[in-house]
């Protein structure tokens, strides 16, 4: 408030020095039209006017002495911001971004200083937010086309194979589910966070839990498909499926509580997060490892298949890399609010990654078909849905349990949310 009292006493001061000074800047404003003023004034009002009701300084005045006051570009930045909006949603709300300090400690994410979205949005801001620029957009975007190239890809498949009667077919059938789910519940996590602090929670502990849930899709199809030769039928080959439903409930559990300590504790939390995710990942990769391991040592024929899995491999280090490094905004916090950071990057390798690794697996399904017919173990329907409805249920179970605490909230908080919208189109 004070630093703001003081840029409109020197706005003020640098407007009528600016005046005596350029009298033509302004000539050509006011003159040029009307409406264009009532633009400008209404996003500027929205700020300035209502608060300071007693100061009014000629509109047309701002963008040349703005560049002139010492918070000038930070302030024209603002006002082009939303300049912006006004333009381009003249009938919607518009609602304004916010820095790291305007919002609560929750939604904070460490080198990202603008762009957050109201706190309390309602859920149709959180749509329309999707479609105009802030710290979340391209996290959305990133997941929800993948979403629909895998599910033109599953359609695809559904034509060139029997998903229905061939049970050899059925841990790709999970898999491709799965790997269409997660990015889907992803970009809704993304799209919908911002409604309450409650409501930020329980959307992750369903990003959470869908990404748990592609971990056992993992683990199905390469228990069936993936396998090295000399492993099928060991007792890791047919507890395989059961170990990875097992997996699944510590991975969401984990990171669900992962977000109880964050506030306090944000170093084990993210120890806490990065943990469940990778235990789940080194086991489903296992035999993956095993057999790159014994094509290094010469046993085998480098097939289309193999280099899939390898570049799978290097997307999925990535992945995990990127989550955990926080680069490259670390290095120049607030330089990649908007586009960049690493979240954005963390979604594209996931999906470039999960692309390689659905290519290798559907080679290593065509090519391996006849012999794992006759050495290996054929898929049942418990081994692949019935393990992915079982688990699901018991993921979903979950998940309410963590999110019951903080339901009564969530709803107060939507209820709170109407007159906080309410009190923004005031303004
Ligand atoms: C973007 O802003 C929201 C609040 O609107 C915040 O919760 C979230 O952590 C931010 N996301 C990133 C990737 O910085
Ligand atoms: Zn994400």
């Amino acid at each position: 408030m004070a630093t703001q009292g003081s840029v409109l006493a020197l706005g003020k001061c640098l407007a009528c020095l600016e005046f005596m000074l350029f009298p033509v800047w302004r000539g050509i404003g006011a003159g040029s039209s009307i409406r264009w003023t009532q633009g400008w004034e209404r996003y500027l009002k929205w700020e300035l006017a209502s608060r300071e009701q007693g100061i009014r300084i000629p509109i047309l005045d701002y963008p040349v002495w703005l560049i002139l006051c010492r918070q000038g570009h930070t302030r024209l930045r603002e006002v082009c911001q939303r300049g912006r909006g006004v333009i381009r949603l003249p009938t919607v709300k518009l609602s304004r971004l916010f820095d790291i300090n305007e919002v609560p400690k929750v939604f904070r994410e460490d080198s990202i200083i603008s762009g957050y979205r109201h706190p309390q949005s309602s859920a149709l801001d959180c749509i329309l937010s999707s479609f105009h620029m802030n710290n979340e957009t391209i996290n959305i975007w990133t997941h929800f086309l993948p979403t629909w190239y895998f599910l033109w890809r599953f359609c695809a498949l559904c034509t060139t194979m029997n998903f229905l009667n061939d049970s050899y077919a059925w841990p790709l059938l999970v898999y491709m589910l799965l790997i269409c789910i997660y990015p889907f519940t992803s970009s809704c996590a993304h799209t919908f966070s911002t409604m309450s602090p409650e409501s930020r929670h329980i959307c992750y502990f369903f990003d959470y839990g869908a990404l748990s849930l592609y971990s056992l899709g993992c683990a199905i199809s390469y228990g069936y498909y993936v396998m090295p030769d000399c492993w099928l039928n060991t007792w890791l080959h047919q507890y395989f499926v059961l170990i990875a439903i097992g997996n699944t409930l510590f991975c969401t559990s984990m990171s669900c509580y992962s977000r109880f300590v964050e506030l306090q504790f944000p170093k084990r939390s993210k120890a806490l997060r990065t943990g469940a995710f990778v235990v789940p990942f080194i086991f489903d990769t296992v035999p993956l490892f095993y057999r790159i391991l014994l094509c290094f040592w010469g046993g085998c024929s480098s097939s289309d298949a193999l280099s899939n899995h390898c570049y799978h491999l290097f997307f999925a280090f990535l992945t995990g890399f990127l989550f955990t490094a926080h680069l490259p905004e670390r290095l120049a916090p607030g330089r990649f609010d908007y586009i960049g950071h690493s979240h954005q990057l963390f979604h594209v390798s996931a999906v470039v990654g999960t692309h390689f690794q659905m290519e290798g697996i559907i080679a290593d399904m065509l090519s391996r078909r006849a012999w794992l017919q006759t050495h290996g173990l054929m898929p049942s329907f418990f081994g692949t849905i019935g393990a992915l409805v079982v688990s699901l249920a018991l993921n979903l179970g979950l998940i309410g349990l963590f999110s019951v605490p903080l339901l009564p909230n969530a709803l107060q908080a939507s209820g709170q949310q109407q007159t906080s919208t309410c009190d923004s189109k005031e303004q």
